[in-house]
């Protein structure tokens, strides 16, 4: 397997004083360019470890491999240098600031650096929102796109860097089921055509059916783990 991530026996105890274990001795490789869904009880551990893996976490004990770089002994400016390379996130409230238009969100890493936007910027931000069909509400506030443009507006920010990975914490968790579709096919489709890879928490079952891999966690631990024959 030509793996992108790697997880190495990544254990995680939250709290001092009064320990509790959340995650157990989790092992697992992630394809490249492969499309995985995490599934699992709420309070199974999921987001915890979506967060370890996309090193916004630490764990308690293990190693977290990122495209061949071990990120153990890294500090806090290199580890935000490979988020910035390697990492798109996604998340169930996709963080966009209302009062902005989805032109700016997109580019809001970038607006805050209080450094002119090259045109390569610009154009890149106009492709994108393109890309995730948002020509004709590109200049238009958050505030006033629906919750699937919202997050296709997310989509576009997360791609904005061309990054190798995605990770996603329950994005189609606030939509109808029909937004819920286009936002999921959309990730497929980029799957599909950049080879981008995608480690994606869902509770939608029907959403997980339609990825290749199909990652079950339990009490912290890995309990099913299936390569999805289904999968389009
Ligand atoms: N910062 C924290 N401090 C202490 N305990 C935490 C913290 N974050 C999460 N937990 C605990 O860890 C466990 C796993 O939480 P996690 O958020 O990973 O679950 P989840 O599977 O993502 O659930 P959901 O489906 O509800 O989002 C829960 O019991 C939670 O209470
Ligand atoms: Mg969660």
């Amino acid at each position: 397997m030509d793996k992108i991530i790697s997880l190495k026996n990544i254990n995680k105890i939250y709290g001092t004083y009064i320990k509790t274990q959340v995650l157990f001795d989790i092992n697992l490789d992630i394809e490249k360019s492969s499309f995985s869904s995490i599934i699992g009880q709420s309070g199974s551990g999921k987001s915890t470890l979506l967060n370890i893996t996309g090193t916004l976490d630490k764990p308690t004990s293990g190693d977290i491999i990122i495209d061949e770089i071990n990120t153990k002994n890294m500090n806090k400016n290199q580890l935000s240098e490979l988020r910035n390379q390697k990492l798109g996130f996604i998340f169930q409230f996709h963080y966009l600031l209302p009062e902005f238009t989805a032109y700016e969100n997109v580019l809001m890493p970038y607006l805050i650096k209080n450094k002119p936007l090259t045109d390569k910027q610009k154009e890149r931000a106009y492709y994108l929102l393109d890309m995730v069909g948002l020509s004709k509400v590109k200049n238009n506030p958050a505030s006033r796109m629906s919750g699937g443009q919202q997050q296709r507006t997310a989509i576009a920010r997360a791609l904005f860097n061309n990054p190798p990975i995605i990770l996603a914490d329950e994005p189609t968790g606030n939509l109808d089921s029909d937004s819920s579709k286009t936002v999921f096919d959309m990730m497929r489709d980029i799957n599909k055509e950049y080879g981008t890879t995608f480690l994606v928490i869902t509770h939608d079952r029907r959403i997980a059916d339609k990825t290749d891999r199909i990652i079950e966690i339990k009490d912290g631990k890995i309990n099913l783990d299936l390569k999805n024959g289904g999968a389009e």
